[in-house]
């Protein structure tokens, strides 16, 4: 596959570098022509700009701060063209004080994403830290088997796209809904990295999945 990667930091290496190990050709595009080189001279891909970013291949990354988006899609010129219809893979966290949400009780980010662009964004990756996706499958692996990564979105052929991408990190997709549900993912993500910064691990609000939903399998009621 083909894949374009917006932005030359953290994401960008994390992803970008684990899939050109895989076998894709990839466009590390960013406003530094030198933080370009460098990645992609490291990554074993290839340098660009944001635009070219934009439109190289089967799909496109976004690893850019959310606060940098409307600059970077006005420049380039997103409400006409450059990401319509082509799958956009969004790993942004629009986290901001407090750990709170910049996009409030509002869309999310990728439903925003989506909206300006008129690309089929799949919001993917943006639950864990770089450094978990920089590992292979066996060292990102839980305790309960191989790490799944969730996954929302509208398009379908976008999804699978994704999905593929996902596999070839070798983890397991975990398509969860549409891209309503990214929303949810977006606020989750902000609720772990709270525990997360604060030594709680999450793990332990979670008891085993079969004393979760056994009042489900006896017929229980809807909670
Ligand atoms: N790092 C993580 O662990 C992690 C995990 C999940 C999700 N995310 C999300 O992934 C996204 C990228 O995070 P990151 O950690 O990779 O960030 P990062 O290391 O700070 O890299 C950000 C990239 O965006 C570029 N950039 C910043 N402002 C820009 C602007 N106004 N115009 C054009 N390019 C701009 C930077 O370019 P320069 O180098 O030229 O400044 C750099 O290439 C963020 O939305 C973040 O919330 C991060």
């Amino acid at each position: 596959m083909r894949i374009g990667v917006l932005g030359t930091g953290n994401m960008a290496d994390a992803l970008g570098t684990r899939w050109v190990a895989a076998g894709h050709e990839v466009l590390f595009g960013g406003r530094s022509p030198e933080r370009s080189h460098a990645l992609a001279a490291r990554a074993g891909g290839r340098p660009g700009t944001l635009g070219e970013a934009a439109s190289f291949g089967d799909a496109a990354l976004l690893a850019l701060p959310h606060d940098a988006l409307a600059d970077v899609l006005a420049a380039l010129g997103s409400g006409t063209g450059a990401l319509r219809g082509r799958t956009l893979i969004d790993c942004t966290n629009a986290i901001g004080p407090g750990l709170l949400l910049t996009t409030g009780t509002g869309p999310g980010a990728a439903r925003t994403l989506a909206r300006i662009t008129g690309a089929a964004v799949v919001k993917a990756f943006n639950h864990l830290p770089d450094s978990v996706w920089r590992l292979g499958p066996l060292a990102a692996a839980t305790t309960e088997g191989p790490l799944a990564v969730p996954l929302c979105g509208d398009d379908e052929a976008a999804l699978e796209t994704v999905r593929t991408l996902v596999r070839d990190l070798g983890h397991v997709p975990l398509t969860v809904g549409g891209l309503e549900r990214a929303d949810q993912l977006e606020a989750v993500t902000a609720f772990l990295i709270g525990l997360w910064k604060s030594g709680h691990d999450p793990r332990t609000l979670l008891p085993p999945f079969e004393v979760v939903t056994a009042g489900d399998r006896a017929g229980g009621r809807e909670r």
